[in-house]
């Protein structure tokens, strides 16, 4: 039997979570109150991020070379221009038009809630509510540039 002995709070939320699932909730209270992007990638997870970009496999792949499937390949996307990740895409003016590249910050912004980001957007995701899910996914697309 698993004890968790963290404070109280991180206790009820680990509860809530599913005690020792991927240490979501402590990683969470470990950036603080009202953590910003930053403070999130400080505990972000990229073995979570595999996890939740489980969600984006419908339409995406993200190993080098591979083919576009209803998005773009992703392969080294943190760092291109935005509407930039697959020459042979065939991008919406919506996302062309947004300019400026893939940072973590329009990363995150995308990713939670992409008709906002990009109104009118072909990609029909809902997007990720939970902030450390966006950092962990952030991460593992960083890590998959490398
Ligand atoms: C239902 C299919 C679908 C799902 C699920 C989906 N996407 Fe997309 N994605 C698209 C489409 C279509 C586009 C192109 C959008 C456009 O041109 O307006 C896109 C574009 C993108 C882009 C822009 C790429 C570039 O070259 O600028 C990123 C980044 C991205 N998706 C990430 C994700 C991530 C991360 C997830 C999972 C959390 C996800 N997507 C889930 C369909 C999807």
């Amino acid at each position: 039997m698993t004890i968790c002995w963290w404070a109280l709070p991180v206790t009820i939320l680990l509860a809530l979570a599913g005690c020792g699932d991927d240490d979501h909730a402590r990683r969470l209270a470990s950036a603080g109150p009202n953590p910003s992007l930053d403070a999130l990638m400080r505990v972000a997870d990229p073995g979570n991020g595999r996890r939740v970009f489980g969600q984006c496999l419908a339409c995406h792949t993200i190993g080098q070379g591979q083919l576009d499937r209803a998005g773009p390949n992703l392969h080294a996307i943190m760092g291109k221009p935005v509407a930039g990740g697959s020459d042979r895409f065939g991008y919406t003016v919506a996302l062309s038009r947004v300019g400026g590249r893939w940072d973590r910050a329009t990363m995150d912004r995308w990713l939670a809630d992409p008709q906002r980001f990009a109104p009118g957007t072909r990609m029909s995701f809902a997007g990720l509510a939970d902030p450390l899910d966006r950092a962990d996914v952030i991460w593992y697309l960083e890590a998959e540039g490398k």
